[in-house]
């Protein structure tokens, strides 16, 4: 298994990975918007995405996007990793794979300079995350507008 950086062919198994996490595997209606996020975000580096490729196949992918927020002491460099995207093909699942990715893909990260990152966990993935170190943190407040 490989583990490595996303490339701009590995966006059709990112949409239909994104599509399984939304529930909404039989809806092409977002393809083409989800198409042109990952390719602009891959392209400008607002996007840093990695995969798990065995022979070929990608089996598991985690997401970042860059968001460049005020400097804070703690945060020098103010940009906020924002983790998603997180899956593993069922008959890959339980075998470290998605621990394994993830914390490749932050120690990259970390090599340039990102100092935090955020994420919304699923219940199945909670664990996962906690093995890696992130600690849950209160919730936000947010309107739709
Ligand atoms: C959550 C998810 C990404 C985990 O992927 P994964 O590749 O199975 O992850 P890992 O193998 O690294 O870890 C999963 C579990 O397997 C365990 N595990 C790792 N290696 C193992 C091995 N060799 N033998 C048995 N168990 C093992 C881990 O300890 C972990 O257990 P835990 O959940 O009790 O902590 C995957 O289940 C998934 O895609 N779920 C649906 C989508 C989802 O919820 N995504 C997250 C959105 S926030």
């Amino acid at each position: 298994m490989l583990i490595r950086q996303a490339v701009t062919n590995d966006i059709t198994q990112f949409i239909y990975f994104r599509k399984l996490l939304l529930g909404g595997e039989d809806n092409n209606g977002m393809d083409e918007a989800f198409r042109s996020h990952f390719q602009s975000g891959l392209s400008d580096g607002s996007l840093v995405a990695w995969v798990a490729d065995d022979k070929g196949v990608v089996i598991s992918t985690v997401c970042f996007s860059l968001c460049r927020l005020m400097p804070r002491f703690d945060n020098p460099s103010g940009i906020v990793a924002y983790m998603s995207n997180v899956y593993t093909l069922p008959d890959f699942r339980r075998q470290g794979i998605a621990s394994k990715l993830i914390s490749e893909a932050i120690g990259d990260l970390k090599m340039q300079g990102i100092r935090k990152i955020l994420l919304h966990s699923s219940d199945m993935a909670k664990p996962v995350y906690e093995g890696l170190g992130f600690i849950e943190g209160k919730n936000y407040m947010s309107i739709n507008i």
